[in-house]
């Protein structure tokens, strides 16, 4: 043990001519459980497993478990840290990512907790980089001298444990007090140019003075567009401002540099970020009929389908062939009633207006299956997390239906957080007070045309420490159906406390039950399995009634989670079909947080692209998690490109497949209803690549003409290949057809 402490001192002088941190990489040990006791600095940890804190507690031998456990360090702190350093007066610890909520203990001493609804750790859900900073008197402290590290984590689902590469312990540096903020949209303006604001902004009582640095370069020449230097005087009243505009730019990402550097301290932070470009079309002015081909209902359920369709508005709205017990309401386009009679029926849809009018095939299918195409739509989850109101739900409705719905979005779905500490006396669940009246929620999204989802867990308590379903599925499953919900997601939580360690079936049970009770209600509720991907759900998710499943662990906003995620997707495609989806879990695109405080997603424009792509040709679910009421105008260009999202919509259901693999790119395959073919071109690499195929290959073979998607424009090919220019992260996204 003693040699260990050494070796860890030593490392950290020797890295000290790098950086002033004293690593924290190595020397953990874990512990799945909980005790109070494990905080303490006496507590014998000697026979506790060493962990490697590079990966979660999964991958270090503790295979899908959900709750408690502790991470263990013995480290010296240095005095010499803090006389080197330029600010003396607090300590900063990283901790890499914690999944999903924390307390850390220094000596015994609680120095700091993320998560929890109310200061409980077990209600929070909350995973991501952590870092402490404590005042450097702060008594917990002990200078020179053996110091015990003790972090408590409670995971609640996917996941866990803390992990990463950014651990270590060091004075809070000048720059740790100072943030880039580059939240603000940028404003699009004319000659293709681009401007924004960004701010220095500080907690500390230091007073920075220095310059600023901006500079603009091209990734796939690596030539600098724009140099600037500013001189940039912040404190913690008065943040600085800087405002710029680029012009003459190409349809693509350049990358900004913003580099501040200290006058006094000589210290340096450095930002970068992407610029946004747009390749969705503008809408034209004439009528247009969007969204899928086909929508299924369940024989005397209650309808409700608003045809998506742009141009200049006021826009009249006809349906043909209509099956007895709809109705179309000719101004708003929502086609409403029930229909007894099983069938497929064929109704010719027609929007008009002054500019002419479009016509549509359309297929109502009244039978056993419902959600044939995946759904689109908008879940709470990824923007506010517990924090989702009725306010912030209404919002989304109202934007779904002023900017998206004409393109074929329609739920709204409540995630966790909207559920009451205790059921009533009868056994009936009922909302907490930031949702007062459900009912009445429902009845407005449903007088926009859209649909409403909720949230709960077969478990007794839900992901993020509410009320669940256990032993009261039938009685939940009617009480939806009152409220006039759409969309369940049904995710298994603290089913574990029921039922810890799962076989097939045992993992089957749950989702069979709930599934038995909605079966029972006269009401079209979708039915969203969540329950990470355990027990290759993919496979039997259709068996037990899934209109989708999810294969993974949470997402997050990061290439990394994004493309680990989204590009291992292949051994589930098989399994896509009408009615049954794989979902790689939800969108994080736009305005992300997990909570009440919102940033923008840290995906550059092109993973954006990537992301948006990929789950089209997944054939997954498409739920916006992003604060609607704040819809800039990349993510609106985004999400409203209707030929991709005919890709995720295509009434065939298949997922595309990995056709090609290796280190820089991927192409995978999506077979159309049409005949046709859409294929993504990934680039996975760090650097522009041209990504070729053969004309002669079986992919192309037969086909002759290649549609750009996302530009919606035919692409002219001579020779032999068919090649693309892919941005770093990128997608190249075509539709082949003959
Ligand atoms: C789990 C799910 C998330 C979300 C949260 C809510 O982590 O995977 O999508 O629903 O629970 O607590």
């Amino acid at each position: 043990m003693r040699k260990l402490f050494v070796l860890i001192l030593l490392c950290a002088c020797f890295s000290r001519v790098v950086a002033q941190d004293i690593p924290l990489t190595k020397g953990w040990k874990l512990a799945i459980g909980d005790s109070a006791q494990w905080a303490s600095p006496t507590f014998n940890d000697q026979h506790w497993a060493a962990v490697n804190v590079a990966q979660s507690w999964e991958q270090e031998g503790h295979p899908d478990y959900n709750g408690f456990g502790w991470y263990r360090i013995h480290i010296v702190i240095p005095s010499s840290l803090k006389e080197k350093a330029f600010l003396k007066d607090s300590v900063r610890i990283n901790l890499g990512s914690v999944d999903d909520n924390d307390e850390v203990y220094l000596n015994g001493k609680l120095i700091g907790r993320f998560g929890g609804k109310t200061g409980d750790i077990v209600k929070g859900a909350f995973y991501g980089p952590r870092t402490y900073t404590i005042a450097a008197n702060n008594p917990a402290i002990l200078w020179d001298k053996e110091n015990v590290l003790a972090v408590r984590i409670y995971d609640t689902g996917g996941d866990g444990g803390i992990y990463g590469t950014n651990f270590s312990i060091g004075m809070a540096d000048v720059m740790d007090h100072v943030k880039i903020n580059t939240e603000a949209d940028f404003d699009y303006g004319e000659r293709n140019s681009l401007s924004k604001s960004i701010k220095l902004i500080t907690t500390s009582h230091y007073n920075y003075s220095g310059k600023l640095g901006f500079k603009v370069t091209d990734p796939e020449t690596n030539s600098v567009l724009y140099e600037k230097t500013n001189d940039a005087a912040f404190s913690s009243a008065k943040p600085f401002t800087y405002t710029f505009e680029i012009a003459r730019l190409e349809k693509k990402s350049y990358t900004i540099t913003y580099t501040f550097t200290d006058d006094k301290s000589g210290k340096v932070l450095t930002q970068t970020e992407t610029t946004p470009y747009l390749l969705t079309p503008y809408p034209s002015a004439k009528p247009k009929i969007n969204g899928a081909d086909v929508f299924g209902a369940r024989p005397g359920s209650p309808f409700l389908y608003l045809i998506p369709a742009t141009g200049h508005k006021p826009l009249v709205y006809k349906a043909e062939g209509l099956p007895e017990g709809l109705k179309l309401d000719a101004a708003t386009g929502i086609i409403s009633g029930a229909v007894a009679q099983k069938g497929t029926y064929p109704v010719t849809l027609t929007v008009s207006n002054k500019l002419g009018s479009k016509t549509k095939d359309f297929s109502i299918v009244i039978g056993d299956k419902i959600g044939l195409t995946p759904a689109l739509g908008w879940n709470s989850w990824n923007a506010w997390g517990l924090s989702v109101n009725d306010q912030k739900v209404r919002t989304s409705a109202k934007a779904m239906v002023d900017r998206l719905s004409a393109h074929g979005w329609a739920y709204i779905n409540i995630d966790d957080g909207w559920e009451a500490d205790q059921r009533q006396p009868d056994g009936k669940i009922t909302a907490n007070s930031k949702f007062p009246d459900m009912k009445g929620l429902s009845d407005y999204i449903h007088s926009l045309g859209l649909r409403m989802g909720i949230y709960s867990s077969p478990g007794p308590r839900t992901c993020g420490g509410f009320l669940g379903s256990w032993q009261h599925e039938d009685q939940d499953a009617q009480t939806y159906a009152d409220w006039g919900v759409d969309y369940l997601k049904y995710d298994w939580c603290a089913y574990s406390e029921i039922v810890p360690k799962p076989d097939l079936d045992g993992l089957k049970k749950p989702y069979q039950v709930m599934r038995a009770s909605l079966d029972k209600i006269n009401r079209d509720i979708m039915y969203s399995l969540c329950q990470y991907g355990w027990g290759n759900v993919w496979e039997w998710g259709a068996e037990v009634g899934g209109n989708s499943w999810r294969t993974t662990g949470d997402i997050q906003d990061t290439w990394r989670s994004m493309s680990s995620i989204g590009f291992n997707q292949n051994k589930a495609a098989a399994f896509s079909q009408p009615g049954h989806f794989n979902d790689p879990d939800m969108l994080v695109v736009g305005k992300v947080g997990w909570g009440p405080s919102l940033h923008n997603t840290q995906l550059t424009f092109d993973e954006q692209y990537t992301h948006i792509s990929l789950w089209s040709l997944l054939s997954s679910p498409l739920l916006i998690g992003c604060d609607m009421g704040h819809l800039d105008r990349f993510t609106l260009n985004l999400l409203t490109n209707d030929e991709v999202l005919a890709i995720d919509q295509d009434a065939l259901g298949k997922g595309a497949s990995q056709y090609i693999k290796n280190d820089n790119y991927q192409i995978w395959v999506k077979e159309l209803k049409d005949g046709g073919k859409a294929i993504g071109l990934f680039n996975l690499s760090d650097k522009y690549q041209t990504i070729s195929l053969d004309k002669t290959d079986p992919a192309l073979n037969g086909f002759n003409k290649f549609r750009d998607v996302w530009q919606q424009k035919y692409i002219i090919t001579a020779g032999k290949t068919f090649s693309a220019k892919v941005a770093p992260h990128g997608v190249m996204l075509i539709k082949v057809s003959k």
